[in-house]
């Protein structure tokens, strides 16, 4: 029916697990033996694993399909996919709104790509959405770095945030076993692999789900055991996590990644606002004084530690003073980034049918100064690296400028030095740091000190 050899392209919207997801599903195309392509109309098969998170995602999406259900018309042999969030969330209607799909499929489904394609193959629309326990994988990921990876450690969230779509389409809480984790990296430390990021919408919450719980209700499976388990893989250099959650994030975590080399010195913890209230309207479980204490104690163990957040502005109810309180713990804090948006309501959650919505002028007002904050408190924390010497995993070419080479700190500023990328792919670098902007640096090799 298709003409060989088939040629795919994979668009991703949103977050990392849809990265690591997109990833999955191009290493099962590939065992399918279709080719990739960048240029999505030379495609005859377009997958777009899609986000939700707010309004703006939904809508990119659909632009973006409504052009390729076009093509289709005058190309019935090309194969359309939906992955990701908005797959899960709209289902079957999904297909009544552009009805040339052939294949609807949300993310506990990615590692099935294979069967649903099978069905649509033989003539079928498939609309893949059921809640399924995630089968582990066995396929290889076509990853897009040759140095960095990503790698799963729990699925889906319990968490029931009152803004927030991602439990309704990510289903519950589904741990994989360290030994599958292990195993993974091991595989990835083999391969030359040099970092990892292990992933979760709410990785404290990792193990919960698992067996291992003592009488007394205590759990051997938690995340600090998990770093623990995958600490000492040959091959790997640097360990990452993302994303932790200041209503379970532990003393206990912050003494493993002061403890654990290979652990960098970097947290991304989002703490969404900084007021009391409207933490409780968004059933967020700490206050604003709870997140302080563990921002202190971090630096108390790693008195260089970079801290990341994200934060929403203009969720209902907020009164000025409360997004000034917001406007105060960003001064406090000291962020090294602030991933910051504007509250936007969610079909199925509690506080989008509230009626304290406030109107998009107040919204974009606060994200503008909000905006305006993050990076002059990024601008102070980047001057703290002038004239340090760095160690940068180096990852890529500069794609701005061929002469140099980009890789990251182990506080994960992005950084970038005059070098050849395949001399230097892979390696640890000393670099001094000769220029300083808000989210970046510039510097240069000390060549004596290449890891
Ligand atoms: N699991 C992570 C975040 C997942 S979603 C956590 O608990 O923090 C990523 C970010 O999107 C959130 O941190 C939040 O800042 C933002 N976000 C989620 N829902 C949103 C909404 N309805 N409107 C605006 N931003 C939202
Ligand atoms: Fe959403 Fe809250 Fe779960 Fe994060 S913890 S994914 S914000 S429900
Ligand atoms: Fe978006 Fe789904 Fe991630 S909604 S942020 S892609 S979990």
């Amino acid at each position: 029916m298709t003409a060989s050899p088939r040629r795919y392209h994979i668009t991703t919207f949103g977050c990392q697990m849809n990265k690591a997801d997109s990833e999955r599903m191009a290493g099962i195309l590939e065992t399918m033996g279709f080719q990739s392509v960048e240029e999505p109309n030379d495609a005859d098969l377009i997958l777009y694993n899609t986000c939700t998170i707010r309004d703006n995602a939904e809508q990119k999406v659909y632009s973006y399909l409504g052009r390729q259900a076009r093509r289709k018309q005058e190309n019935p042999d090309l194969t359309l996919v939906v992955a990701g969030c908005v797959a899960q969330q709209e289902g079957e209607s999904l297909l009544r709104r552009v009805p040339e799909l052939d294949l609807v499929m949300g993310p506990q489904h990615a590692n099935q790509l294979e069967d649903l394609l099978e069905q649509v193959f033989s003539g079928n629309q498939v609309v893949a959405t059921d809640p399924i326990h995630i089968v582990e994988d066995i396929t290889k990921p076509r990853r897009d770095s040759k140095v960095t990876a990503w790698v799963n450690v729990i699925y889906g969230c319990n968490e029931r945030c009152t803004y927030c779509v991602v439990p309704s389409v990510r289903g519950v809480e589904q741990s994989r076993t360290p030994e599958a984790i292990r195993a993974e990296i091991e595989a990835l430390g083999r391969q030359g692999y040099k970092e990892i990021t292990l992933l979760g919408q709410n990785i404290d919450a990792y193990g919960r789900d698992l067996p291992g719980t003592t009488s007394e209700g205590r759990h051997l499976n938690t995340f600090t055991d998990l770093l623990y388990v995958v600490h000492d893989v040959p091959g790997i250099d640097r360990i990452r996590f993302a994303t932790s959650h200041p209503r379970y994030f532990t003393e206990r975590l912050i003494r493993a990644c002061a403890e654990l080399p290979k652990v960098c010195e970097h947290f991304h913890i989002p703490f969404q606002s900084g007021d009391n209230d409207v933490l409780k309207a968004m059933a967020r479980g700490y206050t604003h004084d709870r997140y302080r204490r563990i921002i202190e104690t971090i630096r108390e163990y790693m008195p260089d530690a970079s801290i990341s957040a994200d934060a929403i502005v203009g969720f209902p109810g907020e009164t000025e003073t409360q997004f000034e309180n917001t406007l105060k713990l960003v001064a406090d804090i000291g962020f090294d980034l602030v991933n910051t948006a504007a509250y936007s309501p969610r079909p199925g959650t509690p506080a989008a049918v509230w009626e304290s919505q406030l109107s998009e002028e107040v919204k974009a007002d606060r994200l503008q100064r909000l905006n305006r904050l993050v990076s002059v408190t990024a601008s102070e924390r980047s001057q703290r690296y002038a004239g340090r010497v760095e160690e940068i995993l180096v990852e890529d070419q500069n794609s701005k400028d061929p002469t140099q080479v980009m890789g990251r700190t182990r506080g994960n500023r992005l950084t970038f030095f005059a070098g050849e990328i395949n001399e230097l792919r892979g390696k640890r670098v000393k670099v001094k740091i000769t220029e300083v902007r808000p989210f970046s640096l510039t510097g240069q090799p000390l060549v004596e000190a290449r890891l």
